[in-house]
Parts: C-alpha cells; sequence; structure tokens
C-alpha cells in the first residue's frame, strides 16, 4: 500500500470526502492546498477514465507525490449517454449548476425514459506517470422534471435516487456518502489496497 497519497482535487467538500473515508488507513494524506500554485489542468479527455488519468498524472508529476483524482458525469439514457463527460460544461463554457440544471430539464422534456446514472472514475498515479489504480462507481436514478430539495450540489435536485427512494437535494451528506458513485469508487479502491497490501 502507498505511504503517502495526495488528494487531487480543488474541490474541498470531495477532498473531506475523500480524507474522510480513507482516515483508517495507514497512509499519509495530502490536499492540493498545500500546493497553492499548481492550476487545474484542461479536462481534454474523451471519456471519464481519461479525464481521471490525465489529473492524477498532472499532479503527480507536479507535487511529486502519488496522487488520486477523480472525473464524475450523469448519463441519460434517453439522450443517449449524455451529457456524460461533458456534464460540468453541458450548458456552455461559462456554465453553472443553474444553467445545467436549465439545460438539461429542457433536453428531457418530452423523454418518459427518465433513467439515468451518475457515473465516476478514479485514478492514482505515481510521480512517474505510472497509473496504479482505475476504479469506477455507478449510482443509478431517475431524472426529476423539477428541482426537489436544495441540499448538494450540481445536479443533485433532479437526481431522484432509487435506492434512497428521494432526490439527492433532499438526502443529508451520509445518505448520500452510502450510495453515491464517488463513494462506491472509493471503496472499491480501498477493497483493491487491503487485498494486496
Ligand atoms: P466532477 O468530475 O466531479 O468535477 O463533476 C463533473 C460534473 O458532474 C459537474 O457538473 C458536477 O456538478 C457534476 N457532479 C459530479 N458529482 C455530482 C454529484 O454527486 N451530485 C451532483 N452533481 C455531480
Amino acid at each position: 500500500m502507498l505511504r503517502q497519497l495526495c488528494i487531487a482535487t480543488k474541490n474541498e467538500g470531495k477532498v473531506a470526502e475523500f480524507m474522510e473515508m480513507l482516515r483508517d488507513l495507514p497512509i499519509e494524506l495530502h490536499s492540493l492546498a498545500e500546493f497553492p500554485g499548481i492550476v487545474e489542468p484542461e479536462e481534454t479527455g474523451k471519456t471519464l477514465s481519461a479525464n481521471a488519468r490525465l489529473k492524477a498524472q498532472y499532479y503527480a508529476k507536479l507535487t511529486n507525490m502519488p496522487c488520486l483524482a477523480d472525473d464524475s458525469g450523469l448519463e441519460c439514457a434517453a439522450l443517449n449517454g449524455a451529457p456524460g463527460v461533458l456534464t460540468a460544461r453541458y450548458s456552455g463554457e461559462n456554465a453553472t449548476d443553474k444553467s445545467n440544471i436549465e439545460k438539461l430539464l429542457s433536453d428531457m422534456k418530452f423523454c418518459i425514459r427518465r433513467n439515468c446514472c451518475f457515473r465516476c472514475v478514479i485514478a492514482v498515479s505515481l510521480p512517474e506517470g505510472k497509473i496504479l489504480n482505475e476504479v469506477e462507481g455507478i449510482c443509478d436514478g431517475l431524472l426529476l422534471h423539477e428541482e426537489v430539495g436544495t441540499a448538494g450540489f450540481g445536479y443533485d435536485p433532479i437526481f431522484w435516487s432509487k435506492e434512497l427512494h428521494m432526490s439527492f437535494g433532499e438526502a443529508t451528506q451520509e445518505q448520500k456518502n452510502a450510495v453515491s458513485h464517488r463513494a462506491r469508487a472509493l471503496k472499491r479502491l480501498i477493497q483493491i489496497w487491503k487485498k494486496h497490501r
């Protein structure tokens, strides 16, 4: 198992989530807060996997430390998997959570098939660029017709979780962590590490 790991995301909510789940492992955890000069790379990959790898390798090289990075997306069956890798920029370059939600609700307005899922890919890279691990987590749901609840971030208010029987906008952080795509990917990673200890 690694002795040191940097959680390579600028999203502080994610850092806290990852740190909480990793804290019982014998790994010294770091975050990008210790490296304020590093700017975010462009996410030019065509898949979530490519972007997770690209970010892990980029940050591992610049921090000179093993790095964990993730990329997530929302996939709607009726839109053939869109927005997918474009989830963050679905409504354009200056997209906000609000404009993204508006566009997706509008694109799905006449769709009866509301099945969708959040998918997360996590990659871990060594400073020299070797990818040590790549794992995926999925969370199934239905796309709502309007926002329900105000908790969470991103598309949470329009995602109805099949397991929680409520929208992510209504769920507590603890409830969401029990089923979320990110938590599931991380649990897989921890399982692999424990197995190969
Ligand atoms: P990222 O890969 O985590 O940066 O997320 C890409 C896009 O997916 C952003 O628009 C996020 O708002 C959205 N997203 C990722 N995870 C979640 C989630 O757990 N809830 C709601 N939206 C999410």
